[in-house]
């Protein structure tokens, strides 16, 4: 599904550019749940951004289910994006002053879909990650725990086939982690592709597939 070729990336916002991905050459078949480790600044983050499309290639080659979109424009990129991925982040970036509900509607929002028709499927994805109590909630009124799980059903709401998540249990406690991963776990089992980025080893543990890169390369690629 996933075949990346001699994928690089370059900052060049300061004085010298910095050359943060130096020849990445990564396949992902579709269900597969990967981990994403190293060390802080190798390039991990940099690498989800690219795989998600929220960011493009200096160098290098992208197929996604056999197609390039290295080479497509931006608006083409978008759709892309918004068709075949749902992100989650350490920093759940919920609405504060909308329920859980509302949040997880937002991505709907663009598509055609009517206010009845959104609602329930939003409803649906808060009651896929256990919190259909909780529609009405606003964020603050929600544990760190929760939050990430309407950020979770905000991700999957428009059905995406790719989880990317960038250490989506980093400001969580372990407990709370847990439960997060145990959602992964079950979308896998459904079919999801999953990728994540931790640093944490019981977290990458859940994953079938356990990569790590070191100074913008693939140190280490091991499945289970
Ligand atoms: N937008 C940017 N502009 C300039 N440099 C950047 C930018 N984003 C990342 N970098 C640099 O690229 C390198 C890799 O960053 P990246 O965020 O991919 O690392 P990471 O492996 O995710 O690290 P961490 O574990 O701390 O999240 C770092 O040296 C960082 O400073
Ligand atoms: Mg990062």
């Amino acid at each position: 599904m996933i075949r990346l070729e001699g994928a690089e990336k370059y900052y060049t916002t300061g004085a010298e550019p910095i050359h943060v991905l130096r020849g990445i050459s990564l396949h992902i078949a579709s269900g597969e749940f990967v981990s994403i480790m190293g060390p802080s600044g190798s390039g991990k983050s940099t690498l989800m951004n690219i795989l998600g499309c929220l960011d493009t290639l200096d160098k290098g080659t992208y197929e996604l289910d056999r197609r390039r979109v290295d080479t497509v424009n931006n608006s083409e990129q978008a759709k892309i994006r918004n068709r075949k991925f749902g992100f989650v982040f350490q920093q759940f970036n919920l609405i504060p002053r909308l329920s859980a509900l509302r949040n997880v509607e937002l991505p709907m929002i663009y598509g055609r879909l009517p206010l009845a028709e959104r609602q329930q499927r939003a409803r649906q994805a808060l009651h896929r990650v256990g919190l259909g109590d909780r529609c009405s909630h606003t964020p603050a009124r929600l544990s760190g725990g929760q939050q990430q799980r309407v950020a979770i059903a905000r991700a999957l709401v428009n059905d995406p086939d790719v989880i990317i998540a960038d250490e989506p249990t980093g400001s969580l406690d372990s407990h709370a982690g847990e439960e997060i991963m145990n959602i992964f776990s079950e979308l896998h089992a459904q079919g999801k592709l999953i990728i994540m980025v931790t640093h944490e080893h019981d977290i990458a543990a859940y994953a079938q597939r356990i990569i790590r890169l070191r100074d913008g390369v693939i140190a280490e690629d091991l499945r289970k």
